[in-house]
């Protein structure tokens, strides 16, 4: 054994110490989100003391100023004092930059991000369940993650496709446009609360679409969210009960982040394959990964969080049975989807050039 660095000890130190401020952290920020305290800031002319702050999110005061002080000191939320011209703790306000209400207060900005932090408690959970799992290799489905867990997984990703699914993403798809504009047949699997089926039925009314998903929480999200918006060319299925179709059918297959979930996606992209008409298109969106960790850790500066999160939710819905695949958050690389789809029976594939900070997206034909 060498010796011990005294300097390398407390950076190592440091180090470690920087992941549990960021954990709790965390924490803060799903509290700021559930209790309407980045709301109040965004929606406040101008900045707020926490006294006025706890107000405003009718809190108490004592609370709210500690939470406020991680946030400020974390530089998740601006204040407007330096140490020097703080000769009080009252004097203190606070207030969101507008970069800082579009992630953190704004749900109909395509940056929020306050999707993950909903489900942070769920998240966490799983950590009790993670010691029997490592020893069985079972994990868990979404739906271990009750009820918010299936909001969380809506919040995270609704707003980007609020605002890019429809101009952005459907016109790079070859013909698909002019498909779903005269009347087409679309399947979208692994649908969760139903956000982009939702939103294609809206704006394509000629077009007949279904959302398909294990989850029951999801499903029953998004028949609240179907029978709120009146459409009547948007059903939701769960595959198990009602299958896809498997006599080349479906014009249109989309999949949303969710290949790598499942126990079994080989077969799945063959039950795509068996559904889809032969001049068909698949989506298929999927996380951005590269082929080894080694090449992940040094170009992903978020591989850390999408390991975490793969033990705690991907890869663990991925091996939620004893034959699970198991590929995890960083699984479906773009060779790997490639020569899965390619041994599914598709012949061709190719990526979009579509600008996201975490998926990548494919256009499969048989
Ligand atoms: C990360 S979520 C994505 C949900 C949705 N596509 C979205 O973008 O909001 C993954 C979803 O895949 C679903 N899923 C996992 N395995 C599935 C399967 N075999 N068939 C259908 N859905 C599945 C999960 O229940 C979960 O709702």
């Amino acid at each position: 054994m060498s010796a011990i660095d005294p300097d390398k000890l407390k950076m190592f130190s440091f180090l470690l110490f920087t992941k549990l401020e960021g954990a709790v952290t965390s924490g803060m920020v799903h509290l700021g989100d559930q209790l309407g305290l980045y709301t109040a800031l965004a929606n406040a002319a101008q900045p707020m003391t926490t006294s006025q702050l706890a107000h405003a999110t009718e809190l108490n005061e004592r609370w709210v100023r500690e939470w406020a002080y991680n946030q400020a000191s974390a530089r998740l939320i601006s204040t407007t004092n330096t140490p020097s011209e703080s000769p009080s703790i009252n004097d203190d306000q606070f207030f969101l930059s507008p970069e800082q209400v579009a992630v953190l207060a704004d749900p109909n900005s395509p940056a929020f991000g306050m999707g993950m932090f909903h489900r942070l408690p769920q998240t966490m959970a799983a950590l009790n369940k993670m010691p029997e799992s490592f020893r069985t290799g079972v994990g868990h489905d979404y739906d271990s993650h009750g009820p918010e867990g299936a909001v969380g997984i809506e919040r995270s990703f609704e707003p980007w496709t609020n605002a890019n699914l429809i101009d952005t993403v459907i016109p790079a798809i070859d013909g698909i446009r002019d498909a779903l504009t005269h009347g087409a047949t679309v399947a979208d699997i692994g649908c969760g609360a139903g956000s982009a089926i939702l939103l294609m039925g809206k704006h394509f009314p000629k077009s007949s679409f279904v959302g398909y998903d294990i989850s029951k929480y999801a499903l029953d999200r998004a028949a609240d969210k179907l029978n709120a918006s009146g459409l009547k060319n948007v059903s939701f299925h769960d595959p198990r009960k009602q299958p896809l179709p498997t006599d080349n059918s479906v014009d249109f297959i989309t999949t949303f982040d969710c290949i790598h979930d499942m126990t079994h996606p080989a077969e799945m992209m063959h039950a795509i394959r068996a559904a889809l008409k032969p001049n068909g298109t698949w989506l298929l969106v999927d996380i951005k990964a590269h082929d080894t960790f080694a090449l992940n850790a040094q170009k992903n500066p978020m591989a850390p969080l999408m390991y975490g999160i793969s033990v705690l939710s991907c890869m663990s819905s991925a091996m939620s049975s004893p034959d699970g695949a198991g590929l995890g958050t960083l699984g479906l690389s773009a060779s790997n989807a490639e020569s899965m789809a390619k041994s599914a029976g598709f012949s061709q594939f190719r990526r979009l050039d579509i600008d996201h900070s975490i998926n990548a997206f494919y256009e499969i034909r048989p």
